[in-house]
């Protein structure tokens, strides 16, 4: 077996996933045609998106997203990237999912379009084994008011398929203080909580995020390497940074995976996972991430095992499914005794 096929096959659990942002360029261009909307311009010479820097990232993202329309989109698209992601090896996924791309933020039209995701996770759990859970997801830059909609809609479908609520956009805009209403809501639901933070607002938004909306796991949380206290207090706190190398070099926040600060992050004791978070637009995936990260800071069988047993522990998932995918992750890679 060559490297890359072992690597392949260690199983790994992904906790930072955007669907709308791992949709494949064609998938997207295939439904464009049919929804008929012309989307020529997020497309380059080679049928890859088009972007530059974060304000371009979002803009095409928010582009792609006008291409899926209807319930039966999402089905589709459900279905196509969890296929993917088995095919990396992963053995759970969670997805965030934003109503405000599925209806608007109207709980009516966001029930219809979850109910088409739910029942394409399930067909995926049948063919693959790969289980997937939902974290409904804010975009910041909409605003707190419509933050509020997407965390009714939260409330309202948390159960055994909606176990996690989240914010992402751009986090130069508002304040984590200013969500406070949605995260309180959501953590009344019995929902898991994180944050996009710390990605391109320096340490201090990771403290505020951790202080106001009193999440256990940050999206991101990179910039934690330029304030030593804020890597003590994620320590000491065991909050769980959802890491995605990839993404953060491709966005320009680092040069190179050698610079990136995931392995100085784990090594102050930090609890880091790794993620691809809009795999198509950063030319990566779950193997590429694992082969990247081998090769540059030699890790190897026992620290992705390491680094899926803390994924575990921080998934958002029932005490059920939870065991049965510890007993997966040990038939594959025994805790060490
Ligand atoms: N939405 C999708 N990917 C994102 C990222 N990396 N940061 C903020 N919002 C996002
Ligand atoms: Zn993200």
């Amino acid at each position: 077996m060559t490297d890359h096929d072992a690597l392949a096959a260690i199983p790994k659990l992904e906790l930072h996933l955007h669907l709308e942002g791992a949709a494949p360029p064609a998938f997207i261009r295939d439904r464009a045609k049919r929804n008929h909307i012309d989307l020529s311009r997020v497309f380059d010479e080679q049928g890859q998106y088009r972007w530059q820097g974060f304000a371009g990232f979002l803009s095409t993202y928010d582009a792609v997203c006008t291409a899926l329309k209807t319930p039966q989109d999402f089905h589709d698209l459900t279905l196509a990237v969890l296929d993917n992601s088995a095919s990396h090896g992963v053995i759970y996924t969670e997805c965030f999912l934003s109503p405000d791309f599925c209806g608007g933020g109207d709980l009516n039209a966001w029930r219809d379009h979850l109910a088409a995701i739910d029942a394409a996770a399930q067909t995926a759990q049948a063919q693959s084994g790969i289980v997937m859970r939902a974290i409904v997801t804010c975009i910041r830059h909409h605003g707190p008011e419509q933050a509020r909609k997407v965390a009714i809609c939260a409330q309202e479908t948390a159960g055994q398929f909606v176990t996690g609520f989240g914010m992402a956009g751009d986090e130069a805009r508002f304040q984590p203080k200013d969500f406070i209403w949605s995260y309180d809501a959501a953590r009344e639901a019995g929902l898991g909580l994180t944050a996009h933070a710390g990605e391109w607002a320096g340490p201090e938004a990771i403290r505020a995020t951790l202080r106001d909306l009193r999440v256990s796991r940050i999206g991101h949380g990179v910039r934690a390497i330029e304030d030593r206290a804020v890597q003590d207090l994620l320590a000491e706190r065991g909050v769980v940074l959802e890491i995605c190398p990839r993404s953060n070099i491709a966005q320009g926040l680092y040069p190179k995976l050698h610079d990136h600060p995931v392995a100085k992050l784990r090594d102050a004791g930090v609890k880091v996972t790794v993620s691809t978070d809009d795999p198509p637009f950063f030319g990566t995936g779950m193997t590429q991430e694992y082969s990247a990260l081998a090769d540059c800071f030699g890790w190897g069988r026992d620290d992705f095992a390491d680094i899926a047993r803390i994924a575990l522990d921080a998934a958002f998932i029932d005490a059920p499914a939870r065991a049965v995918l510890q007993n997966r992750l040990e038939e594959a890679c025994p805790t060490p005794t």
